[in-house]
């Protein structure tokens, strides 16, 4: 059976692109394939400076994946710092990728830039080797990512790779799999750039747990062009492209088919509204309900780090005996 992984950040509120672009496929997939999902909680420390926070977030996000679908009995749904192997092999990682090929993430550019005058953790510029322990600790065969983790799936494959060649044959080599419609949800307000927990408005941001009065003043007040013309052209059109897109990952059909259904904006707009507000409905509802029983929700989490261990403390054995460390 195809083994998949993939991990979310308790960053920020779960939003739009996060869910078009990897939540929902992940509940797509739990059935055809062995689903692994990790809430990466090490991850956000690499831009935590305050006490207190990340675990409730951690909390509410294992809602959140619960929420939209993710079956505690199918998939295994587990949180990172509760599986040590992850900090484990992440060390060795580390030691596996060059200084050179971290410098060209650019995830780690754009984030670095943005926090210009604030605390940039070396953690923010090894993120990736984390991640590429995330991953190989599964044996993972597909990485359901929106486009933003391209390039992190493919530092993962190349380490992998350097690994199995330098120490022999020990890591499955991943490769990242993306959504036909929602891989890259732009903001609303800025739609040349990609929806986002850390830009610097939340205008153009759809929250998973948003109110339905303010998704459609948002999708009323979103940014298309000084044309009227209704056409599918990222490059050209990017506003408009970008609702086509996102009504396409609602309904279904095409955004170029339903592109030829709008001589105007404004029922664009509102349409879009509406099939977020209905797709978003039964998941708030249910979000509601999990929150309102926080040791149930514990004891799904606690479970899974039961189920994830098993498989991520045989890899870490299998990768520290073919590095030739000295057996405890
Ligand atoms: P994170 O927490 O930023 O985002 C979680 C998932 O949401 C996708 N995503 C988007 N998809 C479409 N449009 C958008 N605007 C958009 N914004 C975010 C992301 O592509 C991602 O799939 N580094 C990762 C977390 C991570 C991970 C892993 C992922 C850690 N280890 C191992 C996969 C495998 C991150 O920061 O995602």
């Amino acid at each position: 059976m195809t083994r998949v992984l993939s991990c979310i950040q308790p960053t920020g509120d779960v939003h739009l692109g996060n869910f078009l672009g990897a939540l929902r496929p992940w509940v797509e997939g739990q059935h055809e394939k062995d689903a692994f999902h990790g809430i990466v909680d090490l991850h956000a420390l690499t831009i935590t400076e305050q006490p207190d926070v990340v675990g409730q977030a951690t909390l509410r996000l294992g809602a959140v994946l619960f929420a939209v679908g993710l079956d505690p009995d199918v998939a295994t749904v587990f949180v990172q710092s509760h599986v040590t192997e992850h900090s484990q092999l992440g060390w060795i990682m580390e030691c596996q990728v060059s200084f050179g090929e971290l410098s060209r993430m650019t995830q780690f550019k754009d984030k670095a830039s943005k926090r210009e005058h604030e605390f940039i953790s070396a953690g923010l510029f090894t993120y990736p080797a984390l991640q590429a322990a995330d991953i190989l600790l599964y044996d993972t065969d597909e990485v359901p990512v929106g486009e933003d983790q391209r390039q992190h799936v493919e530092i993962t494959r190349d380490i992998a790779i350097r690994f199995n060649h330098r120490f022999g044959d020990t890591f499955v080599l991943p490769k990242a799999v993306m959504p036909k419609a929602g891989a890259r949800v732009m903001d609303l307000q800025d739609p040349s750039s990609k929806m986002s927990k850390s830009a610097g408005s939340d205008t153009g941001l759809i929250s998973l747990m948003e109110d339905p009065a303010d998704i459609m003043k948002k999708f009323k007040r979103a940014v298309t062009d000084s044309e009227t013309e209704v056409r599918y052209d990222r490059e050209a059109k990017p506003g408009v492209s970008n609702l086509l897109e996102i009504l396409s990952a609602c309904t279904g059909e095409a955004p170029q088919d339903l592109a030829t259904r709008y001589t105007q904006y404004g029922p664009l707009k509102t349409d879009t509204g509406e099939a977020v507000v209905e797709l978003l409905r039964p998941i708030q509802a249910r979000y509601n309900e999990l929150m309102a029983d926080r040791g149930e929700l514990q004891a799904l989490l606690r479970k899974g780090a039961g189920k994830a261990r098993e498989v991520a403390a045989a890899t870490l054995e299998r990768a520290q005996a073919h590095l030739g460390l000295l057996p405890a």
